[in-house]
């Protein structure tokens, strides 16, 4: 199935603003920590129903938003969740990022990176259109060293890469970007329940669910344009 196929259906049944809900619980804190300045061009790859554009326009001031997404019926409820005339949603693929060379200022991305059919070409796009001294605020809750996301990919129909920790690093740096930081961010939110309610529908364990989301989190990876 294609990204288009299996993400309008997301779309069109309400999960844009299920992964919204869900997401907001790390992306607010990585946001937060980006260095947008007032007027910054910024661009949110694969932007779901656009909550990461709103927030930086309404947080930081952002000047232009660019959420790219490969589904057109992601990009239609996004549009319709602001009237906001600087936050604009493209469709397209992560293969081509249609930007001019050195014209964004700083790119985030949650929950989707690692969907690109070729991620090395993805952060060679990246390269290329941030300016120096711009920032990719990568961030992902399906890599290697989280056990309880790989099973994700069993559920859905579009390839996924599973990358360490180390394997994100050496990829910006192959890609020409400076690795500023990495870290796991956690989710303080999702609620835990206490331990004799266990085993719940999803998690055999509290220990397991604390780890998935206290300590596994986030992985975020900053990469910096020379
Ligand atoms: C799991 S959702 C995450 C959405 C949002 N960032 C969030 O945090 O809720 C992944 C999004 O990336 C988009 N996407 C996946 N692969 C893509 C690709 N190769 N090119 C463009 N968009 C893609 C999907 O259409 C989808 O909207």
């Amino acid at each position: 199935m294609s990204v288009r196929e299996e993400f309008d259906a997301w779309a069109a049944d309400g999960r844009d603003r299920g992964m919204e809900d869900r997401h907001w619980h790390t992306a607010k804190p990585i946001l937060a920590r980006m260095p947008v300045e007032d007027g910054d061009t910024v661009v949110d790859l694969g932007s779901g129903s656009g909550y990461a554009g709103r927030a930086l326009r309404d947080a930081k001031d952002a000047g232009r938003v660019y959420g790219l997404d490969g589904s057109p019926e992601m990009a239609r409820n996004a549009r319709g969740y602001t009237d906001d005339a600087n936050v604009a949603f493209l469709v397209g693929d992560f293969d081509h990022l249609p930007f001019a060379d050195d014209s964004v200022d700083h790119a985030f991305s949650m929950e989707a990176f690692y969907y690109a059919s070729d991620p090395h070409e993805t952060l060679a796009e990246l390269a290329r259109v941030l300016r120096p001294g711009g920032t990719f605020f990568c961030a992902v809750n399906y890599y290697e060293e989280n056990v309880h996301s790989h099973e994700w990919q069993d559920s859905i129909d579009v390839e996924m890469t599973r990358w360490s920790a180390a394997e994100y690093r050496r990829a910006f740096r192959d890609a020409g970007l400076h690795v500023a930081e990495q870290d796991n961010v956690p989710d303080r939110e999702t609620a835990i329940p206490p331990a004799d309610a266990f085993p719940t529908d999803g998690w055999e364990s509290r220990e397991a669910m604390v780890e998935r989301y206290r300590e596994f989190g986030t992985l975020l990876t900053v990469g910096v344009a020379p």
